[in-house]
This record gives C-alpha cells, sequence and structure tokens, in this order.
C-alpha cells in the first residue's frame, strides 16, 4: 500500500484541501494588493478595504446578516467566543450552556467563573451526545445572562436543533451564543429564523478559508467592551477607541490576506450551496455508518439518523487505544484522523469515552466515497490484526 498517498479524513480539525479560488485570492492579494485596508489612502489601501467589505458581504449573505458591519473578524472562533464573553459578562452574571461544548467556551467561563464571579449552568447530553432540550429550558431563568451553545459537538457530530432553542432563547428573552465552528459552510445557519444574537465561526473548517481567520457575529441592540484597543485608521485624532462598528472591535491591522481567501472560501460556499454540500457529507455518512457495522469491535458514536447530525463521526476499537489507532491509520494507510479528548472533555464524559477519547473521522466536500472504502478497509484490518502492533 503507498501511504505517501494522503486520505485527509480531519476535517473538523481543519478543511484539507482548499477550493483553487481560496489561495488564487491570497496570491492576487499578496501580488496585486499588498495595502492595509483603512489606512493610508491609496488605491492599494482602498483595495484591500473592499476585499474586507466583500468578505463581509460574502459571510451575511451566508448567514442571512442585515448588518455586515456587526461581523467583527478575529483569527478563529476561540478568539470570537472570547471577545463576546469578556465584552458581555459582568461579575455576578449567569450563563447557562451544555455539556457538549469545547474548551473554547469552557476554557473562558471558568476562567470567568473564578475572576468575576460569573454563574455557569451546565445542562447535560445523552451518551450519544444529544443536549436535553427541556432541561435547557428549565435551565434559563429571567435573569439568565447568555444562552450558550455549540451548533455540532466536534466530538459526536450530534447537533442541536437551532429553530428549537432560539425559540426557547427568545421566550425566556435571553440572547443566544452559537458556536458555528464545526457548522459554518456545512449546515444551514439563519440568524433572524434562528434567533442568534452572537455568533462565532471559524474561517478554516467548513468555510473553506485559511487558519488565521474567523469572525463574531453580534446583533444589534448587544454592545461589547473590546476586548483589545488600537489603531483603526478611523477617528485617529482621538486617543480612545471609535465606538462604531466594526472598528470598536477590530484595533490593529487584520489578516487581510487571509480574509481574502476567506471571502473566496464563502463565495465557493454559496456557489455550491450549503444543501448541496451537507447533502454530499450526508452521504459519505451514510456509507460509513453502514459499512462500520461490518467490523468487529468497532464502536460508533453520535446519532444514527442524519437529520441529527454533521459528518464528525467518533469511533473505537474495542480493546484498543484510540491515540494508536490514529497513529496506525497514518502510519499504514495514509489516513489523517484526530484521536484523543479534541478538546472538548465534557463531550467526552457525556459518551463515556473520557479519558482517552475517541478516533475521530470527520468528511468534507472533497473527500469521496473512495476515501470512505480506504477508512474501512483500513479499520478493518486494524480491528482483525492480533497483536494490535
Ligand atoms: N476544534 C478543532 C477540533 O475539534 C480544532 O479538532
Amino acid at each position: 500500500m503507498d501511504t505517501n498517498v494522503i486520505f485527509y479524513l480531519d476535517n473538523a480539525a481543519t478543511s484539507f484541501p482548499k477550493p483553487r479560488e481560496v489561495w488564487e485570492a491570497m496570491e492576487h492579494y499578496f501580488f496585486h494588493v499588498g495595502g492595509n485596508p483603512g489606512r493610508s489612502g491609496h488605491r492599494l489601501s482602498h483595495e484591500a478595504s473592499e476585499i474586507l467589505f466583500n468578505t463581509r458581504e460574502a459571510l451575511s449573505h451566508l448567514f442571512n446578516i442585515d448588518t455586515p458591519e456587526r461581523i467583527v473578524f478575529t483569527k478563529n472562533a476561540t478568539e470570537a467566543i472570547n471577545v463576546a464573553f469578556y465584552g458581555f459578562l459582568k461579575p455576578g452574571d449567569r450563563v447557562v450552556t451544555t455539556a457538549m461544548e469545547h474548551n473554547a467556551v469552557m476554557r473562558p467561563l471558568r476562567h470567568l467563573e473564578g475572576t468575576r464571579g460569573v454563574e455557569v449552568k451546565v445542562v447535560p447530553a445523552d451518551s450519544q451526545g444529544v443536549v436535553d432540550l427541556e432541561a435547557l429550558g428549565q435551565a434559563l431563568e429571567e435573569d439568565t445572562t447568555v444562552l450558550v451553545v455549540n451548533h455540532a459537538s466536534n466530538v459526536a457530530g450530534s447537533l442541536v436543533d437551532l429553530e428549537k432553542v432560539g425559540s426557547i432563547a427568545k421566550g425566556a428573552g435571553v440572547p443566544l451564543l452559537v458556536d458555528g465552528a464545526q457548522t459554518a459552510g456545512c449546515y444551514y445557519v439563519d440568524v433572524e429564523a434562528m434567533h442568534i444574537s452572537l455568533l462565532a465561526f471559524t474561517g478554516h473548517k467548513g468555510l473553506l478559508g485559511p487558519q488565521g481567520t474567523g469572525g463574531l457575529y453580534v446583533a444589534p441592540g448587544l454592545e461589547l467592551d473590546p476586548l483589545i484597543r488600537g489603531g483603526t485608521g478611523s477617528n485617529s485624532e482621538r486617543e480612545e477607541q471609535p465606538l462604531f462598528w466594526p472598528d470598536v472591535h477590530e484595533g490593529g491591522t487584520l489578516n487581510v490576506v487571509g480574509l481574502a481567501g476567506l471571502g473566496a472560501g464563502v463565495e465557493f460556499v454559496l456557489e455550491q450551496g450549503v444543501e448541496r454540500i451537507r447533502a454530499h457529507e450526508g452521504r459519505l455518512f451514510n456509507s460509513f455508518w453502514k459499512g462500520a457495522q461490518g467490523i468487529p469491535g468497532l464502536i460508533l458514536y453520535g446519532p444514527e439518523r442524519w437529520e441529527e447530525r454533521v459528518a464528525v463521526v467518533s469511533i473505537n476499537l474495542e480493546g484498543q487505544d484510540p491515540a494508536h489507532v490514529g497513529y496506525v491509520l497514518d502510519r499504514d494507510f495514509g489516513i489523517m484522523v484526530r484521536p484523543g479528548l479534541h478538546c472538548a472533555p465534557s463531550a467526552h464524559k457525556s459518551l463515556g469515552t473520557f479519558p482517552t477519547g475517541t478516533v475521530r473521522v470527520a468528511f468534507g466536500l472533497f473527500n469521496t466515497e473512495g476515501d470512505v472504502e480506504r477508512v474501512l478497509e483500513a479499520l478493518d484490518t486494524i480491528a482483525r490484526r492480533r497483536d494490535h502492533g
């Protein structure tokens, strides 16, 4: 077997490959633009501003956002979540969240618990990673400051029904913050229909952009203290941060080359259509799930029905260490997956896979049925090996 041929099944960590349009847009910026947006007033600076404008527009189109200026660019979803939490939460505030959250949510919340006395209530999930929505509704109180949910688990692939959760949050008068890291570009997200007040997304997964890109949408009416302050090219006569969006939260030069790539990635997603992308990933997931049934000792986690999940699939081989299985998949078969805890300890506790974790297979837009066959074959071989070497 030629293990120099790569089978990339780690799209939940970062998508690969990227569409040609993405690196062409980045190359174009590097070769022909290069200016600093909003700064110098010359044509290359204006062109750079236009790139940011177009990327914000494309994202607004994708998420049905009417106010593109309320998308703040960040370097990833983690930074977006930090901008939201540190800008919004005050001493004594109350947060309701779920057991399926990533450390991007839990670490800042635990820190704020310790430093600002923020109260954190965690709603449980079952052993398939499905959050109990009734318990979630009951956990919300009049004085809950914000409800935080992971749209799809990066461990179990389980989706939260955002239309239902959005209605629950709206009914309780509580702003809803969604961690869209695993769904942006792969699943329909509409901030209006889903009553999303804050949407954190990353650029380098389903949106097919480069690493170092992401953002936070903040609905009109919600104001946050900036996490960082600095030069924006606007109101330069003043030493105070401008209060208008997005400048209030975008101190310092942005990752323009990355955001050029992100804009092209989002355009690509819009051209393909989120529904088509989802249907493709659904076919791959169904083939994988079905094929996995025949592998001795293979344990599958997360919902079986495609309607309840995304194409991020955690598995284990009975009696085998997931870290070792991941290593063997790479070494002997050229298959890239992510084993371990996936920065989500509480999600693994829900699944009963803490502390060793799982082997995570995550399909993306550029995977094929051939990739599914290859990983199934490889897992079957590893499962049947006596010495587990
Ligand atoms: N959060 C990313 C993952 O789940 C990096 O792999």
